[in-house]
């Protein structure tokens, strides 16, 4: 089955099947861009999502060396029903951590059917850019969600999805360090003049 790149994760999720996604080329590689999205935050974005962290399949930390945490699948309505499938970047936070684990991080994340694994689900998640010293299953996370990388895509070995996933990571960092985005890792509603402890939401 063929699908068109713009038709939201949520239309694809009522087709009768998984979606499938394009090989990732040797084309798309060198294609890749340091930094991606215009220089200031335009629609749909910023979108705010918020969940207990759920426990994914585990292999995110276990074969790619890159943890995410999974949003509940309710969580995921006000990004899945604007966006489609595929990369993006944006802050994240998780609630009941040590003080510097709890800062607001940078994040990559993925929305989709990872084809790589042949997931029958459409899943979100996040991979955190911070060093957690140890799991955080069942706490709220909250993230805003800020610009798009890149379409997800099918992969014919590992090394090439984790090349892919690092240089996510570089873009992500590389395009929040825009003004107009670098204001939400600080705080994330730059148009609030409300003072105090900067969070999140
Ligand atoms: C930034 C990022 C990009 C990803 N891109 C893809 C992708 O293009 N294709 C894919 O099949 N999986 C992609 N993945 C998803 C991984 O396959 C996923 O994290 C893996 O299925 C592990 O999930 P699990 O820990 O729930 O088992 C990406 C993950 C991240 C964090």
């Amino acid at each position: 089955m063929t699908v068109t790149q713009d038709r939201t994760a949520e239309d694809l999720q009522a087709l009768p099947s998984r979606p499938s996604a394009p090989f990732r080329t040797e084309a798309f590689r060198k294609s890749r861009q340091d930094i991606v999205g215009p220089d200031t935050v335009e629609a749909p974005f910023p979108i705010f999502l918020s969940g207990a962290v759920q426990r994914g399949l585990g292999r995110g930390g276990k074969d790619l060396g890159c943890p995410t945490a999974n949003l509940p699948d309710e969580s995921i309505t006000p990004m899945s029903s604007v966006c489609k499938p595929g990369v993006y970047f944006g802050y994240a936070q998780v609630y009941g951590l040590s003080d510097e684990e709890g800062k607001v991080h940078p994040m990559v994340m993925s929305l989709g059917w990872n084809p790589f694994y042949k997931n029958e689900r459409l899943t979100a998640e996040i991979h955190i850019m911070h060093n957690f010293k140890a799991d955080f299953y069942g706490q709220d996370m909250q993230a805003v969600v800020l610009g798009y990388i890149r379409p997800e895509l099918d992969y014919t070995s590992r090394e090439a999805l984790v090349e892919d996933i690092n240089t996510d990571k570089r873009v992500a960092l590389r395009s929040l360090s825009r003004e107009a985005y670098k204001k939400f890792g600080v705080d994330p509603n730059p148009s609030d003049d409300t003072t105090g402890d900067k969070v999140l939401l």
